[in-house]
């Protein structure tokens, strides 16, 4: 493998996908599409839908493999996550291989590989290093503020994007707007609800979407019934929502 394309592909609506992800779909010798196993958002057969939809070159390999599990073992969250790194580029490695010759190989990363994705850290550990193109995608922070029509910033004031894990900790300081992601579940109820406004959208782009939006203190005992509902429906549930306090500018 000489080229290593990371298509950015949204988050499952087939129109997320720009004429350059889909050139780059059709340029691939090899697209890889990793399973995470049962119970798991591995969102496999989504990507396997979006290829369905635009694939149109004969030659071009589609191949499936199991992503190796995390060890949960590891006390340090970082040295866990940079094994589990370290596995999944042997992984890569050895399917790459598996179908050799592939020159060119891709990866559909869902939305966009510049957000909370690890996918190019874990392709500068390939050996010998390929050259790494990115084809940008919609993140889904940008289909949460499409689905519910709103700017992503208060004027002229900056936007800060976090984990559920790092908003248990509280409210980021001298933020009006913080963007919250990879929440394995309601980290907006460990906040004062008082004066914080919620958008929130789960399964984004998926046909099994969901938004609700209004006054935390409201909103939120609702969201966490509907995650419980998508979860109980599909095994899995991704959400990522917009909080916004007023008051704030003097903090
Ligand atoms: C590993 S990150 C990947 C983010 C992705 N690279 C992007 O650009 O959106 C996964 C997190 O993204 C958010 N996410 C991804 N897809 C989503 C969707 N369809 N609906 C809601 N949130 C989604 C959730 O917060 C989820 O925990």
């Amino acid at each position: 493998m000489r080229h290593l394309t990371l298509i950015g592909i949204g988050t499952g609506d087939p129109g997320h996908l720009t004429r350059g992800a889909v050139a780059a779909i059709n340029a691939a010798d090899l697209i890889l599409i990793p399973r995470k196993g049962a119970g798991k958002a591995d969102l496999a057969e989504v990507r396997q839908a979006l290829l369905e939809a635009v694939l149109t070159n004969p030659a071009t390999r589609v191949a499936g493999f199991d992503l190796p599990e995390r060890d949960e073992a590891t006390p340090n969250y970082l040295d866990r996550v940079n094994d589990w790194h370290d596995a999944i580029a042997t992984r890569w490695q050895e399917v790459i291989l598996a179908h050799a010759p592939a020159d060119r190989v891709a990866l559909l990363v869902w939305g966009d590989p510049s957000l909370y994705d690890s996918t190019l850290r874990i392709a500068e550990r390939l050996q010998p290093k390929p050259q790494v193109q990115v084809i940008p995608g919609i993140t889904a922070l940008q289909a949460l503020t499409a689905a519910h029509a709103i700017p992503l910033n208060d004027l002229g004031a900056p936007v800060f994007i976090t984990t559920g894990r790092r908003l248990r900790d509280g409210w980021p300081a001298g933020a009006t707007r913080v963007a919250v992601m990879l929440d394995a579940g309601g980290a907006f109820a460990a906040l004062p609800a008082d004066g914080v406004t919620i958008w929130w959208g789960a399964n984004l782009g998926l046909p099994s979407q969901r938004l609700d939006h209004g006054p935390l203190a409201e909103a939120g005992a609702r969201i966490l019934a509907a995650r419980t509902d998508l979860k109980a429906r599909h095994g899995w549930v991704m959400d990522i929502y917009l909080l916004a306090r007023s008051g704030d500018e003097t903090l």
